[in-house]
């Protein structure tokens, strides 16, 4: 059964509370926050002050997913927001495997996050320090754009790699997932899936989550 991360870009931030109570008793297992820098991508989100308020009511743990450039300077205030997971893109960590260790030090969990054209070949020396690998199935940037299909090999070649070094790393999908391809790219291997645009835009979202967490493969 996957992991699903709806994600609260999508969500209807004049009524945060609500959306936050949906997920709250959904099937849902996580909440996923995008955080934009406009510099890394062409969109700014929001940061620590909102994550640490949405923390405050959510009962579920946070998937924190850092779209900026320098992550480092940040993760111990990410920590105190109440980041479970925190997420740093490989194309901006010229020192990831630093990077991997601090998020790690400060109880979190570690993952990375790979761009559409990054190979999952980079992460090869590290894959047995990272507990999430979030790949990218969309540009980065902007919530309900069109799933790019040759993630799919990507995921087939990542599940070995994690097979070989005996890790227990996890496979996230972010971008695009909908109700019609979440069965192929959870069949490909991925374990967690996010999805802003296919819950929140949907009129029933407690009955999207129900059912994109009752595909079996
Ligand atoms: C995009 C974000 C995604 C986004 C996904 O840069 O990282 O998490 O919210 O939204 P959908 O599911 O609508 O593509
Ligand atoms: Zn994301």
């Amino acid at each position: 059964m996957a992991i699903i991360a709806p994600s609260l870009l999508s969500a209807n931030f004049l009524c945060l509370d609500r959306e936050i109570e949906m997920n709250n008793n959904s099937e849902a297992d996580w909440f996923h926050l995008d955080v934009m820098d406009g510099r890394f991508v062409p969109n700014i989100t929001f940061g620590m002050p909102v994550i640490a308020a949405i923390k405050k009511v959510a009962k579920k743990p946070f998937d924190v997913h850092l779209m900026i450039v320098e992550p480092e300077k940040y993760f111990e205030q990410f920590a105190k927001a109440g980041a479970d997971i925190l997420t740093v893109h490989y194309e901006v960590s010229p020192h990831l495997h630093r990077n991997l260790q601090a998020i790690k030090a400060l109880g979190m969990k570690a993952g990375v996050a790979l761009n559409p054209h990054t190979p999952v070949s980079v992460l090869s020396e590290v894959i047995g320090d990272i507990d999430m690998v979030c790949l990218m199935s969309v540009n980065p940037g902007f919530g309900g754009q069109q799933f790019i299909e040759g993630v799919t090999l990507k995921i087939r070649r990542l599940k070995h790699m994690i097979h070989e070094a005996c890790s227990n790393c996890l496979i996230e999908l972010d971008g695009g997932i909908t109700l019609a391809n979440a069965h192929a790219v959870l069949a490909s291997g991925a374990d967690v899936l996010v999805a802003g645009n296919t819950v929140f835009g949907s009129p029933n979202p407690t009955e999207t989550i129900s059912k994109l967490k009752s595909i079996f493969v």
